[in-house]
């Protein structure tokens, strides 16, 4: 059995709630030694602080060890070494393997010839699934459901991987999607056929006003995806379109969060941090938790074995 985690669309309702369950577990009790003996490797060919160092930071928590890299220029792959012999190389050596890559269906890839599993941190403009988890357990976290919600995506809807899994995995709990960006970064006509295929609710808004804000559960902010723009004068005309400022949230819901999946360039005006509609921050911090889930998960420990874990330290 392949415990691989690619995309998310592979991810029954029943699946993710009991990944969220796990998170729930080891957000009681992060520190253990579950994961004594294993070896996680990391494998980022593209930058990251968050995914990266939370991944590392659930395996070290779980008492497994790390090995990887942040920078593909320190590797073999500068002498020409390919993404497959890596991926055979690195599966000698580790129990499972997370990676970001720049290539669209890299993880796909590695997935179907890597004897380990695979957990896909970011492929392309495609998919971030760990992120989506993370994403799931922050909106029940707040919300106190996932279903039934009003969220809204803003930024770069046409780059961003984050909002196309958070998108399909959606698709379990009746969410109406209102989608708010500039003309050339608009949601791909791919994922709305996706909605109307799902049967998905989904909006789509030019303004970005207190007015369009007050109907927001989950206001998902995003950045624009510099380093995927072919033409830097299109990034730099679209870059400032959608900045979040304090008066326009003055008509939101009281429970209505803003959510990141980070990093922030100037998409979230500072002083909107200390405002109780932000959340980015603890929903960065529940990566780690849902991070312990999904490592253990492909390594074939149950939610039962969690549960009854002996090993806690602390
Ligand atoms: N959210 C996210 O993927 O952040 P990093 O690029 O810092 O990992």
């Amino acid at each position: 059995m392949n415990r691989s985690l690619v995309t998310i669309a592979d991810l029954t309702r029943e699946k993710i709630e009991y990944l969220l369950q796990m998170a729930e577990v080891f957000e009681q009790h992060p520190n253990r030694l579950l994961l004594q003996g294993r070896v996680v490797a990391t494998l980022f060919f593209e930058p990251s602080t968050r995914t990266r160092l939370s991944f590392e930071t659930a395996a070290n928590r779980l008492g497994a060890r790390v090995i990887g890299f942040a920078d593909p220029k320190v590797t073999s792959g500068t002498k020409g070494e390919t993404l497959k012999d890596t991926i055979m190389m690195v599966s000698n050596y580790a129990d499972v393997i997370v990676m970001r890559h720049h290539l669209e269906g890299a993880a796909r890839y590695a997935s179907e010839i890597a004897p380990v599993p695979i957990i896909n941190a970011g492929d392309g403009a495609n998919q971030h699934p760990s992120q989506t988890m993370l994403d799931l357990y922050t909106i029940r976290q707040t919300q106190g459901t996932l279903d039934n919600l009003n969220i809204f995506l803003v930024g770069d809807l046409k780059y961003g991987r984050t909002v196309h899994s958070l998108l399909m995995a959606m698709r379990h709990f009746s969410p109406t999607f209102h989608f708010i960006a500039p003309e050339e970064l608009a949601m791909p006509d791919s994922y709305k056929q996706y909605c109307s295929q799902m049967g998905i609710r989904y909006v789509e808004h030019q303004d970005f006003d207190a007015d369009v804000i007050a109907g927001a559960d989950i206001l998902y902010m995003t950045r624009v995806q510099r380093e995927r723009f072919t033409d830097l004068m299109e990034y730099e005309r679209v870059k400032d379109r959608y900045l979040l400022t304090l008066p326009m949230l003055e008509k939101a819901k009281d429970n209505m969060r803003i959510l990141h999946p980070l990093p922030r360039v100037n998409e979230i005006a500072y002083d909107i941090d200390d405002d109780p509609h932000a959340y980015y921050f603890q929903q960065a911090r529940n990566g780690l938790f849902v991070r312990q889930a999904l490592i253990t998960d492909t390594l074939g420990i149950t939610l039962e074995q969690v549960k009854n874990d002996s090993t806690i330290i602390s």
